[in-house]
């Protein structure tokens, strides 16, 4: 954070608003925006997961559950932000990363979580 506020190399500095409130930097207003956002969230998951114990279950576990947002805005705020994105190297980690996030999320969404049987499967348990 510290670093972006000193980059002299981005079109117009980032001021220490833009890091707090989204969507008002004078430049990349959307990527910039979904950066902040996703950082918000990404705060308010490691705050609520140091909280746990605090926080009602079903509460807690729809904070929780906004990662998965934060990190699709992750790669939107990269993609249309970043200036490495063009760098195949860069593009083909980042592309191939959302493909499988996005195949796991689909699944999950589709089939709900392993069974009891295929869980102890996985870690090599005979289910009775
Ligand atoms: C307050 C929050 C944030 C702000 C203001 C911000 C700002 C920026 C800016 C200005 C760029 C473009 C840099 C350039 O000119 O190339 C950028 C790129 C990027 N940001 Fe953020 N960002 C924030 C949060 C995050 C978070 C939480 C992540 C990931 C956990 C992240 C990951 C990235 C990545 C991967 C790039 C692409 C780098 C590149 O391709 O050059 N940012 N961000």
């Amino acid at each position: 954070m510290v670093l972006i506020l000193l980059d002299g190399s981005v079109k117009t500095p980032i001021r220490v608003v833009d890091l707090v409130v989204p969507f008002r930097a004078s430049y990349g207003t959307l990527a910039i925006g979904l950066g902040t956002l996703s950082f918000e969230i990404l705060v308010l998951v490691a705050v609520t997961g140091w909280l746990r114990r605090q926080i009602h279950p079903s509460a807690w576990r729809w904070i929780h559950r906004l990662s998965y947002l934060a990190c699709g805005m992750i790669f939107l705020h990269a993609l249309l932000g970043g200036s490495d994105f063009s760098a195949p190297e860069v593009s083909s980690i980042a592309w191939s990363v959302a493909a499988v996030l996005t195949v796991l999320t689909v699944a999950r969404l589709l089939w709900g979580r392993l069974s009891a049987e295929g869980r102890d499967l996985q870690r090599g348990r005979p289910n009775p």
